[in-house]
């Protein structure tokens, strides 16, 4: 995509400028507001002041989040801040009670790629790249892809993915120390003023449209590509078999407790 088409925002500086910042909230006031049935629903009015008054915020647990677009795209290949399992097994086990299920998942992870730092990351994801460039296909239907990666966008499913500071790095201001754990916010990066214009807009057609849904740097989604490509045939079957699908809008949609992973319990259709 030409830079002249990039849907960089470079009107809307409310959003970052110290002289109209809103006060700072206390760690304690987010942390409990991310516990609500109305986060759950919808996270983005959070978001949206966690970016404006505490980008870099420190949780009481000692969980720093990332939320600003900038810090988390530079996070994203910084080499300081690790994807390695057994890093991030210690971290969390270091801390207490609510944090031994995550703990626990992680372990389970086992030695695989997408918890490896390089250069043990680089020869894992040469061998699985093979297996995804044969899927490629040429000619991509630009306007379909364009209405994934605004989905994808708008509302990803992998709200936050984590890291672990193998060492003490500056962001924003504040210092994350060796061995903290770092929740890199994607979904609140992909609605940051400073990065997209009118972010809150479902514009299926939006340029220049470089969310971090799919991740950045050496963890890139190896899938994105079959992703894009697989959902054109199955919105597409699913559109011309069943002409009169929606939403099935008597039912409340409820969504699952976890906060990483966006996911509804189940999907009410009628048709
Ligand atoms: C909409 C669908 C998808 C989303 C939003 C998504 C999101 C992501 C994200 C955010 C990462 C980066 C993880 C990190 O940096 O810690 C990632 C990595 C990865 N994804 Fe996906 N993904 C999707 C679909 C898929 C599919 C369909 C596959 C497989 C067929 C896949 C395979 C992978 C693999 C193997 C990695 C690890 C790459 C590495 O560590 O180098 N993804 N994905």
């Amino acid at each position: 995509m030409p830079s002249t088409t990039d849907d960089t925002a470079t009107t809307d500086h409310t959003a970052t400028d110290p002289a109209v910042a809103e006060p700072a909230d206390r760690p304690e006031d987010i942390a409990a507001a991310m516990q609500t049935p109305a986060f759950r629903r919808d996270p983005y009015p959070l978001y949206a002041r966690m970016r404006r008054t505490c980008p870099v915020y420190r949780s009481p647990q000692g969980i720093w989040y990332l939320t600003r677009y900038a810090d988390v795209e530079t996070a994203l290949s910084d080499p300081r801040l690790s994807n390695d399992r057994d890093r991030m097994t210690r971290a969390l086990s270091a801390r207490d009670g609510g944090m031994r299920g995550l703990s626990r998942l992680i372990g389970r992870l086992g030695r695989i790629m997408t918890n490896t730092d390089p250069p043990e990351h680089a020869r894992l994801r040469k061998l699985v790249n093979k297996a995804f460039t044969a899927r490629r296909v040429e000619g991509l239907r630009d306007r379909i892809q364009m209405a994934v990666d605004e989905l994808v966008r708008y509302d990803p499913p992998t709200q936050v993915i984590i890291r672990v500071a193998a060492d003490d790095l500056p962001v924003g201001g504040e210092i994350l120390r060796t061995g903290d754990l770092v929740y890199l916010v994607l979904a609140a990066t992909n609605r940051d003023p400073d990065r997209f214009t009118d972010p809150d807009r479902l514009d299926l057609m939006r340029r220049g449209n470089r969310h971090l849904s799919f991740g950045n740097g050496p963890h890139f989604c190896l899938g994105a590509p079959p992703a894009r490509l697989e959902a054109e045939p199955a919105i597409g079957t699913l559109v011309r078999k069943l002409p009169t699908l929606r939403l099935d809008d008597t039912r409340a949609l409820e969504w699952r407790p976890n906060p990483l992973q966006r996911r509804l319990r189940a999907l009410p259709l009628a048709y």
